[in-house]
Formats: structure tokens, C-alpha cells, sequence
């Protein structure tokens, strides 16, 4: 009997415009969607966008543009990126829409009305980045992301969320899947026996969101908005609630590990207040990378999707991210390592294998599959039998959810394949036309493209279209059509006609990397209209930046190296006194980790030497000397200047090492 299932991405912020970590989340949700499907399970998969709050208003005001106009123009971007990719959500919420508005106005009400919204005064910190209320002094960054908070004073509805402390550590601890992986589980669970504090769910200072029911002044927490979209897109709160019967509670909500707190207590705690069902599993994987940090639109250390599409093709990114990230765990992305994988898996692995195994047939059987013997060698046994326990073992790590490992066992019988062709050369025995050798070579070409079909259907939901072409030219149809839990060695069709033979994978050579990264450079440099809201975030840093410069620079910009040139790192003053005859300058003396250096400052009008002593400064460290009243300055220290007012230094939140580059 056919199960039904359901699984959603989270809903992206409309802020920026999406990146490979957006791509990351809706490609793994988007291959275990269709290997439900392929499984025959009822399937949903639902993604879609966060377009309201204060991010956003003014991520908009930023770009010049209405929040309506503006949200319109990204979430486009986002839905236009996943058909393009050849992505299969069954539905797209957005959270601008009706439908949602309506659902999350039916949510409140529903909540207010069970006893668990009252009105209240609220003065503290608000993280606008996180668009999170955090506990932090006036001044004082936010604990979680770092960057500066917001003193809010409003009065705000809040939602009973101490209420929910027991029954929260109950859920996690009697339903120890509810929350994965582990690691994750155990964050959260401390957090909640810390202490839970009621959580204001409106505001009032701004109007971009979804008005409170019955006090449009107000309106809805961002994050209260945002949750509900699992249940509005199912269509709570309206009149046709058939998918949401039928459908929810989810099976997965597939999420990243910063917002593990919104879904693991807030949601549940909103959904137990409304008395509806919990989802049954919350799964946090780890960051993508780039060069060491976090991939984000606010450090601006973006890769796009668009890019790897163009040079590789979808299935390449695909692969790569299920392959060499181990889910769950944070990985690392890099062009090298992409053009590698691609290479040695797909153009040298599957692709290979297929178009090896496939191109014999032709030649010795006229593009006929053909006839194994009965005489089987232990070589040919050893094959079935790798093929039987890969079936296996696949499927398992799937479902697990162990992506990496799932695909190594797969790639290990295209290796035992190889390995295999080469040591029992159908090529020699092609040559020969006794009986003997061509009913070896039957079954030595059998054997392979039996192989080659099992790897193929496992591969499916990871890799779609190269696998449809191979399924295709095995002479089989349509997978799309194909039951996996049919899946068996021997099924292939004797005497089946293959399809027409083209390679799946063509090689990359090295440009490919510097193909790619120059695209990456030419998106940021020319700002092109996918990316609306460049003014608001930092302008790509230099871990974008390849080797070379990029081709076109538009006018009054430099090029990322031209920025690179200028070395700024962290510095701490040792010593600053006065310069006698000059009442702006300060003689300093700088720690830079590597060495000390002296500096002449114009800033005496703006501090005091001996306020600067231990103070962290910012310096360019590789400005040629200069001579100022006969002293010589080894740099220049940073520090803005506005017009007609003093110096203010740059400096830091958090403390950061002496020497650090700033890039
Ligand atoms: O948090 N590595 O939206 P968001 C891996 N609107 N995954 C990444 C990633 C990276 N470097 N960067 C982003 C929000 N992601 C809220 C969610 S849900 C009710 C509301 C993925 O645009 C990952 O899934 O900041 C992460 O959780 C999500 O994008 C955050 O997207
Ligand atoms: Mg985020």
C-alpha cells in the first residue's frame, strides 16, 4: 500500500538572491521527494519563499523599490532558479500570498483563542539579521550572529511559550527522532531545560507583514508567519483543508542548523498551543562552505547555482553536493573540487562505464542486449552478487539519509565493474567468433550492463537527467515509469534494442574552474538584475575571487584584486604619545602579531594617547613609509572621517586576533 509523505525546504528569505546553500536544501528535499516517488509513496514536496519583516522592508528601501515590487522580483528568482534546475516542488508557498495570510490570521486566532496569547510591554534587543528577539545589553552585538542589535520598546501580544517547557523536553526525550541529527537533539534540549521565556509574536514599529487579527496595528512575528507556511501551503485555515488532512503532519522538515530553535521549540510549542499534530521529524544539516566560512548573503561569499548549471550541468552539482558533503556535517565547497568529482565519478565512472558497456553491444551484437550462458565464472557471481548487496545497502543508507556513503557503495560497483571489463577484455574476445568466446562475451556484456542498470536506477533521484539518457539508451524506456521496489539483479531484457549511444558526461577540462569562477566574479561586478539587493549587502569578498582579474569592470568599480592590493589587518596600540609642534598627530607604536610598528596618526584632536593604549585598530600595513615632522610612518591607520567633524577609528565588536587580514 502506498504511504504518503511529506517534506518541505524551509521558505528562503526574498532579501538576496539564492545561492548554491538555497540550492543545497531544495536538492537534497528534491532527491528524497523523488525516491519517494519512485518508491510509489504519495508524495509532497513544498517549498517557497519568506518575504515579510523588517529584513526585507528594508532590503526593498535599499533597492529602491515597493516590498510588494520588490519581494515579487526575488521570489521569482528563487522559483525561476528551481525550474531551471529541474527541481520537482509540488507546490511554491509564498507567504505575500492570500492563502498564507489567511492561514496564519485562522493560526492566531485558533492559539488567542486556546488561552495563549496576552498583550504585554517589551524593551530588550532585537537582532534584525536573525529577526530574533535576543537577551543582550543595550549596545551589545547579538549573541548568536554577532552583528549589532536594536533596542525595541513596544507593547507586543506574547505567546505562552513557558507553558510548554515540560511537554517540549518530554517530546524530545520519548521521541528521540523528533530532532536529527543527535548533536543537534542534545543543543536543544539543553536550551529548553535552561529555561523557556514567553516570546513576543507582533510588532508595531513597522507595517510589512500580516496584520494581527482583530488589532491591525500589529503585526504578526516574522517567524510566526514563516512556521506556519508548512501548514497554510496544505491549505489550514481555509475551506478546502483536503491536502492538509491528507498530508500533514510532516514526515520531514529539512532544515539548515542556524534555525534549528525556530522549528525544534517555537513550532512545536505553536502547533501543541493549537492543538494540531507535531511533525515527526525536524532534520538540521550542515553549512556549505566557502574557503573556510559560511557561505551567506551577508558575508557575501556566494557561489550561484546558475554557474555550475551552465559549465556542468545540474546532475554535476547534484552529485557533488550529495557526494562529498556528508550530510549533516558542515563540507566545504570549492570549483577544484567540483571539476574532480565530476571527473573521476561521473565523465571516468558512470559515464564511462555506460558508454563502454553500451558502444560493445553495438559493435559485437547490433545494439541487441544479449543472452548471458549458464556457465558463470566466479567473476560474473561476484558481480550479482556486489549488485544484490549495493541494492541493499543503498537503499538502507538513503533512508538514512547518509547521502555520501549511499553513493560511495553505488560508485564501488562501477568500480568492481571496471575492474571486471578489464580483467575478462570482451574487447579480445570480441575479435574471436567461435562459440566459446562469444557466449563469454555475452555474458561478460550481460553482466556489465546489468550492473550498469542497477547503479543507474539507485542514481535516479540524485541524478535525473543522466540517468533518464542512460535508462534511455539501456533500451528501457522511461524511468519515470520505474517501480525501485521492484528493483533485482537480472531483470534486463533480453534481446532488448538499445537507444541511440552519446556520451552523458563529457569530460572537463581545467578551464572549466576558470570558466566558472569568472562568471562568479562577472555576476557580482556587474551587478545584473538577479541580484537586487546588492546595495545591502557587502559586495563579494575576495574568497569569490579567482587568480585573474575579471573581464569586464564596469566604469568607477575596481576589480577584486585591485581591492586585494590594499593590505589591512588587525593592529593593537603599544605605545601613543603626542607629536610636539603638531597638535593632530600621535606617534604610535602597533603590534601587528609579526612585528611592532611606528605609525604617525592625525587623530590627537579626536583621542587621547593613553585612551588608545590595548585598543584594536585597523591598518593598511602595505603603505610605502612616508616622513611626517621627521618621523617616519610605517602605514596608515583607518578611521572615518566625516566632514568637518573628528576621526572615529574603526574597531570591532568582537575581539579578533592581532595581524588578522582584513578581506
Ligand atoms: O532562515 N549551507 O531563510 P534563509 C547550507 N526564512 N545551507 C544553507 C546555506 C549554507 N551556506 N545558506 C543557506 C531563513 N542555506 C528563513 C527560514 S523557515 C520557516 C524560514 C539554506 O534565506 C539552509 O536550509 O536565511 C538554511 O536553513 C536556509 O537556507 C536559510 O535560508
Ligand atoms: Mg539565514
Amino acid at each position: 500500500m502506498s504511504k504518503k509523505f511529506y517534506i518541505t525546504t524551509p521558505i528562503y528569505y526574498v532579501n538576496a538572491r539564492p545561492h548554491i546553500g538555497h540550492a543545497y536544501t531544495t536538492i537534497v528535499c528534491d532527491t528524497i521527494a523523488r525516491r519517494h516517488r519512485m518508491l510509489g509513496d504519495d508524495t509532497w514536496f513544498l517549498t517557497g519563499t519568506d518575504e515579510h519583516g523588517q529584513k526585507i522592508e528594508r532590503a526593498a528601501q535599499a533597492a529602491g523599490k515597493t516590498p510588494q515590487q520588490f519581494t515579487d522580483e526575488v521570489s521569482a528568482q528563487f522559483r525561476a532558479l528551481w525550474n531551471r534546475m529541474g527541481l520537482t516542488p509540488d507546490d511554491f508557498i509564498r507567504t505575500t500570498s492570500e492563502r498564507h495570510q489567511q492561514g496564519v490570521q485562522a493560526l492566531w486566532r485558533k492559539i488567542r483563542d486556546n488561552g495563549f496569547i496576552y498583550k504585554g510591554t517589551y524593551t530588550g534587543q532585537y537582532c534584525v539579521s536573525d529577526e530574533l528577539y535576543v537577551d543582550a545589553e543595550p549596545g551589545a552585538p547579538c549573541p548568536d550572529c554577532g552583528r549589532p542589535t536594536e533596542t525595541v520598546h513596544e507593547e507586543n501580544y506574547y505567546f505562552k511559550l513557558s507553558a510548554f517547557q515540560d511537554r517540549l523536553i518530554r517530546l524530545y526525550t520519548e521521541q528521540p527522532d523528533f530532532i536529527r541529527p543527535e548533536t543537534r537533539r542534545n543543543e536543544v534540549l539543553s536550551f529548553v531545560r535552561g529555561g523557556l521565556r514567553d516570546l513576543s509574536i507582533s510588532r508595531s514599529t513597522f507595517s510589512w507583514g500580516i496584520p494581527v487579527p482583530d488589532d491591525p496595528k500589529h503585526v504578526v512575528y516574522v517567524w510566526m508567519d514563516a512556521l506556519a507556511n508548512y501548514i497554510t501551503a496544505l491549505g489550514y485555515g481555509s475551506n478546502n483543508t483536503s491536502k492538509f488532512e491528507k498530508y500533514w503532519p510532516a514526515d520531514v522538515h529539512m532544515i539548515g542548523k542556524e534555525i534549528v530553535r525556530f522549528h525544534c521549540v517555537y513550532w512545536p510549542a505553536f502547533l501543541l498551543a493549537a492543538g494540531l499534530p507535531l511533525p515527526k521529524s525536524i532534520t538540521a544539516h550542515g553549512w556549505l562552505l566557502f574557503e573556510e566560512s559560511k557561505m551567506s548573503k551577508s558575508r557575501g561569499n556566494i557561489v550561484r547555482a546558475e554557474t555550475i548549471v551552465d559549465v556542468l550541468g545540474t546532475d554535476a552539482l547534484r552529485y557533488f553536493l550529495l557526494r562529498e558533503v556528508v550530510f549533516g556535517q558542515d563540507g566545504s565547497f570549492s570549483f577544484d573540487a567540483l571539476v574532480q568529482r565530476y571527473n573521476s565519478d561521473l565523465a571516468n565512472g558512470l559515464g564511462n562505464l555506460a558508454s563502454r558497456t553500451l558502444t560493445m553491444i553495438n559493435r559485437y551484437f547490433k545494439g541487441e542486449v544479449p543472452y548471458p550462458s549458464h556457465a558463470h565464472t566466479p567473476a560474473d557471481v561476484a558481480i550479482a552478487a556486489a549488485a544484490k548487496k549495493t541494492i541493499a545497502d543503498c537503499g538502507t543508507l538513503f533512508d538514512q539519509y547518509q547521502f555520501s556513503r549511499a553513493l560511495e557503495t553505488a560508485w564501488g560497483l562501477v568500480s568492481a565493474v571496471d575492474k571486471y571489463i578489464v580483467e575478462n577484455e570482451p574487447w579480445s574476445l570480441g575479435d574471436k567468433q567461435d562459440e566459446e568466446s562469444r557466449s563469454r562475451l555475452a555474458t561478460v556484456l550481460y553482466t556489465s550492463a546489468e550492473a550498469l542498470r542497477i547503479v543507474t536506477a539507485l542514481a535516479h533521484p540524485v541524478m535525473p537527467d543522466a540517468t533518464a539518457k542512460i535508462w534511455a539508451q539501456l533500451g528501457l524506456g522511461d524511468i519515470g515509469k520505474f517501480d525501485l521496489t521492484e528493483l533485482q539483479w537480472g531483470q534486463l531484457h533480453l534481446g532488448t534494442k538499445l537507444g541511440e549511444v552519446q556520451a552523458v558526461f563529457p569530460r572537463a577540462d581545467k578551464s572549466a574552474v576558470d570558466r566558472m569562477q569568472k562568471m562568479e566574479v562577472q555576476s557580482v561586478g556587474t551587478g545584473e538584475a538577479r541580484q537586487p539587493a546588492a546595495s545591502q549587502t557587502a559586495p563579494a569578498s575576495p574568497e569569490v575571487a579567482p587568480a585573474k582579474p575579471a573581464a569586464t569592470i564596469p566604469d568607477g568599480k575596481i576589480s577584486i584584486d585591485d581591492f586585494a592590493k590594499v593590505e589591512l589587518r588587525v593592529a593593537q596600540v603599544k605605545t601613543a604619545e603626542r607629536v610636539k609642534g603638531a597638535d593632530k598627530l600621535l606617534r604610535l607604536e602597533v603590534d601587528l602579531g609579526t612585528e611592532i610598528r611606528q605609525l604617525v596618526a592625525g587623530i590627537a584632536e579626536a583621542y587621547d594617547p593613553e585612551t588608545l593604549i590595548g585598543r584594536k585598530v585597523v591598518i593598511v600595513a602595505n603603505l610605502a613609509p612616508r616622513k611626517l615632522r621627521g618621523l617616519e610612518s610605517n602605514g596608515m591607520i583607518v578611521a572615518a572621517s566625516p566632514e568637518g567633524g573628528k576621526p572615529v577609528l574603526a574597531s570591532f565588536l568582537e575581539d579578533v586576533p592581532v595581524g588578522t587580514r582584513l578581506k
